[in-house]
């Protein structure tokens, strides 16, 4: 949990994993790091996430920050029943039509954001603000019907209220946490209502309806959490994908130029990107009976960090797991959990990077670090703070750009 241990997380999991598949590391306190322990455990009924009756155990006065009030209603932090409830209307909201339907929208954008860099000329540019936050912000906001013009405003607000992901948060950034979830909620608050004045071809017009043909199905606090908790988890977690995974490919530049001729491998690098450097690098569940996992007994009420970072790179699952690899056989990395609580929004991220890799390669041949990459003190969320790029003079002609074969699916 130091700085340093959040910034290179890596030696520490290896020094935790010679200690076992499943460690205690306090009175009720354990750690996964071990891959096919990790999967099981995500699966395993016996463990939910944290619920109220625990928060009120172990955090005590939880229901005065706006801040975890919120995420504690959204499907992120509850368990069956009302999990199953509102994953299954998100989920009907969230259909793979409407991915799927996304993916001129990512190009479009991809490729507005690479004419911003270009039109910097030779100057240095943050590869973060001018790409990897814009473009899930763009894509997130386009789904759920958030006007163009009130984008900017989110980056801030997100990266505040995500500070309460981390395993430990001092008093000052849950106060700031606090404060991006009231703004949240006030922004949503309106923008329910907008839809409900004027209903729109969007996501939020579809929760909103699901709402309002029954009460029941999903209470008006729970429609705000689930409005906030899908902005949030769907732009900073992308966010990271894109710039951990542009250090990888620049760091491997052999790999980067295959995948810039053959966009059609896209799927299997960016499911080894999301391996090799998991933009979310742990989650937590708590047993409600007792269990027995790693060969360790894990009695009811047990709290468990699982490192979905550590499990990605186990080397009883990978080979050489410190290598990036594109050509590995059967990744399925963990970096988008597992079980009931496996990310809703998985296929759009894999798009969005599908997407961009591919043509940032292209389109940008002279892209690369302009000095050393500064990573955020996180450990949950894990990435950069600042990326510096060169972008060079872009692609010879930019009149054909194509649309980048990736995601079809194949693997290389
Ligand atoms: C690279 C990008 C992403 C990563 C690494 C990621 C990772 C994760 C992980 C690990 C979980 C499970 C948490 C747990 O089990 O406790 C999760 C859940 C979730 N994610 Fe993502 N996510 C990403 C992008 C997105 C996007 C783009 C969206 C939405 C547009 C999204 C929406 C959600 C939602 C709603 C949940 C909660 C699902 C539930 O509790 O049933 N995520 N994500």
């Amino acid at each position: 949990m130091s700085p340093a241990g959040r910034v290179d997380p890596y030696p520490t999991y290896e020094q935790l994993r010679g200690h076992g598949p499943v460690v205690q590391a306090g009175p009720v306190f354990y750690v996964v790091t071990d891959y096919a322990e990790a999967d099981a455990i995500l699966r395993d009924a016996r463990f939910g996430v944290m619920d109220d009756n625990l928060r009120d155990q172990f955090l005590p006065g939880w229901r005065e920050s706006p801040a975890v009030l919120s995420i504690s209603r959204s499907m992120l932090r509850t368990n069956p029943p009302d999990h199953s409830r509102m994953r299954r209307l998100a989920a009907g909201a969230f259909t793979p039509r409407r991915i799927a339907a996304m993916r001129d929208v990512v190009v479009a954008q991809a490729d507005e954001l690479i004419d911003g860099m270009l039109a910097r000329g030779r100057a240095p540019v943050d590869f973060l603000a001018d790409f990897a936050y814009p473009l899930p912000v763009g894509v997130i906001c386009a789904l759920l019907g958030v006007p163009a013009a009130d984008r900017p405003l989110f980056r801030r607000w997100a990266t505040d209220l995500t500070g309460i992901l981390e395993p430990e948060i001092t008093p000052e950034e849950l106060a700031v946490a606090d404060r991006g979830a009231g703004e949240l909620r006030d922004y949503f608050s309106a923008l329910v209502a907008a839809r409900r004045r004027a209903p729109a071809d969007d996501l939020t017009t579809a929760l909103v309806q699901a709402h309002d043909s029954d009460g029941d199905r999903l209470s008006g606090d729970e429609l705000l959490a689930n409005l906030i908790v899908l902005l949030v988890a769907g732009f900073e977690t992308t966010t990271n994908l894109l710039g951990n995974g542009l250090v990888v490919l620049l760091d491997h530049p052999r790999e980067a130029a295959t995948l810039r001729d053959h966009p059609e491998f896209a799927p299997g690098y960016v499911d080894e990107l999301l391996r090799y450097d998991s933009p979310v690098q742990l989650t937590s569940r708590m047993s409600t009976a007792p269990a027995r996992h790693g060969g360790v007994d894990l009695p009811a009420e047990s709290w468990l960090i699982v490192m979905l970072g550590a499990a990605n790179r186990d080397p009883r699952r990978y080979p050489e797991p410190q290598r990036f690899d594109p050509w590995r056989p059967q990744v399925h990395p963990l970096s988008f959990g597992a079980g009931p609580h496996y990310c809703l929004g998985a296929a759009l991220a894999r798009l969005e990077a599908q997407v961009a890799f591919p043509l940032l390669l292209r389109r940008l041949p002279g892209l690369a670090l302009a000095g050393p990459p500064e990573r955020r003190i996180r450990l949950t969320l894990r990435g950069y703070a600042t990326l510096p790029v060169t972008v060079g003079d872009g692609e010879a002609s930019v009149v054909d750009r194509g649309t980048p074969a990736g995601a079809t699916g194949a693997t290389p």
